[in-house]
């Protein structure tokens, strides 16, 4: 079967709501920008948020001010915890996905609505990333694996093939994943960590090979 170049992403649409206006933020409204998008604003609790004092677009307002709000919009918060809170409380139906457009995204892949994926990273063939979860800045992301919803896969990790993550994961800066594995939902890895063995929900594994 010829493949098609990326024929199963997300057409961008715009203007884009970011929610959250930290250093998270900052990222995916440059990749959004660099991808065509243009950013509506930003919301936060917190009115000197990093987007505002930098200037890079303008505060909407707080965080349940996105309540009234229609448009595309896509979770901007690095830490999964709050991310997983806000998930919970906030509409995000109708969701943007923003792929930097220096990742490369094999066209047998599928990802879901609201997921961001930064610079440099690669997700493989028939490799599948659930709804708002996050891959980061030069993550590789092996054929096959399985990514859960509002999972961050933190810059530079390596999942070989076949990997599945749960949901609410974290997969911390530089950790590698040994192919085959299985790990939970609402786990956390540490950064550098090797892991060599299933990880089950909830847990923290940190460490060459890690361990709980
Ligand atoms: C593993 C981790 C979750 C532990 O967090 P924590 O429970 O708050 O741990 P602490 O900072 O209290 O450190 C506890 C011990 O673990 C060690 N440790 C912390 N992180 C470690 C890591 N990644 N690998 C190995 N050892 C680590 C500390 O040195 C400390 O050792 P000590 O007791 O001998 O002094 C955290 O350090 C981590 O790596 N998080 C991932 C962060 C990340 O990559 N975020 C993505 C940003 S984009």
């Amino acid at each position: 079967m010829p493949l098609q170049p990326q024929p199963n992403l997300p057409i961008l649409t715009s203007p884009i709501l970011l929610l959250g206006g930290g250093g998270h933020a900052l990222v995916v409204a440059e990749a959004a920008a660099l991808a065509g998008a243009t950013i509506a604003g930003f919301f936060d609790d917190d009115a000197g948020a990093l987007l505002a004092r930098l200037g890079v677009c303008t505060r909407l307002g707080s965080l349940a001010d996105v309540a009234g709000m229609t448009g595309p919009r896509i979770l901007c918060i690095g830490d999964v915890g709050a991310r997983r809170r806000l998930a919970a409380r906030l509409d995000l139906s109708n969701a943007a996905t923003v792929i930097h457009p220096r990742a490369f995204v094999s066209p047998s892949a599928i990802v879901g609505g609201g997921v961001f994926i930064g610079p440099g990273a690669v997700i493989h063939a028939k490799a599948r990333i659930g709804d708002h979860a996050i891959v980061n800045s030069g993550a590789i992301i092996e054929h096959e694996c399985v990514i859960g919803s509002n999972t961050h896969i933190a810059p530079g990790s390596v999942l070989g093939g076949n990997v599945s993550v749960g949901p609410g994961t974290l997969v911390g800066l530089g950790a590698s994943v040994l192919p085959g594995t299985t790990i939970g939902s609402g786990a956390t890895i540490g950064a550098g960590a090797v892991v060599v063995r299933d990880v089950g929900d909830n847990a923290t594994v940190k460490g060459v090979p890690a361990t709980s």
